[in-house]
């Protein structure tokens, strides 16, 4: 949530905020923050991404169903597909992603190996 003073919603809001003349709106959702330290994927192989993604012990605890259903209806992770003024939006729709995850999960959730 940021430092003290500097919480993420000092600045961030319940939504969007995209005044004209800026180049890159304020984003907003009523629980932004960021993800902790152990999800990180900076560095890491698509492999390694994969297998903490599924990993309870650094996916905030949650079993596949609970990881699908945060990643096809949670309206944070949405925001990725409505990011507001000056930024590309995620490729396809929530509900698309939402699907391929389903549709992974059904058969067995394999990881690539690197
Ligand atoms: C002092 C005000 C302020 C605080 C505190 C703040 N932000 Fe922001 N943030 C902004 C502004 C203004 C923008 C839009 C301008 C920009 O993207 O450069 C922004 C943009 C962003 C973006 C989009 C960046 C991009 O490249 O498009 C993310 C993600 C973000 N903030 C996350 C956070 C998180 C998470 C926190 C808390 C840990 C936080 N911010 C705290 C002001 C703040």
């Amino acid at each position: 949530m940021g430092a003290i003073g500097m919480r993420c919603n000092t600045c961030h809001g319940q939504a969007n905020f995209d005044p004209a003349g800026v180049r890159y709106g304020v984003p907003g959702h009523p629980q932004w923050h960021i993800a902790p330290i152990e999800m990180a994927w900076l560095g890491r192989t698509l492999g390694e991404i994969c297998e903490q993604i599924k990993d309870p012990r650094r996916n905030g605890g949650k079993t596949m169903q609970e990881l699908i259903h945060h990643m096809a209806e949670d309206t944070l992770v949405g925001w990725g597909w409505a990011p507001g003024k000056g930024r590309e939006p995620a490729p396809g729709t929530q509900k698309e992603f939402g699907a391929l995850i389903q549709a992974w999960a059904d058969a067995g959730a394999a990881c690539p190996k690197s």
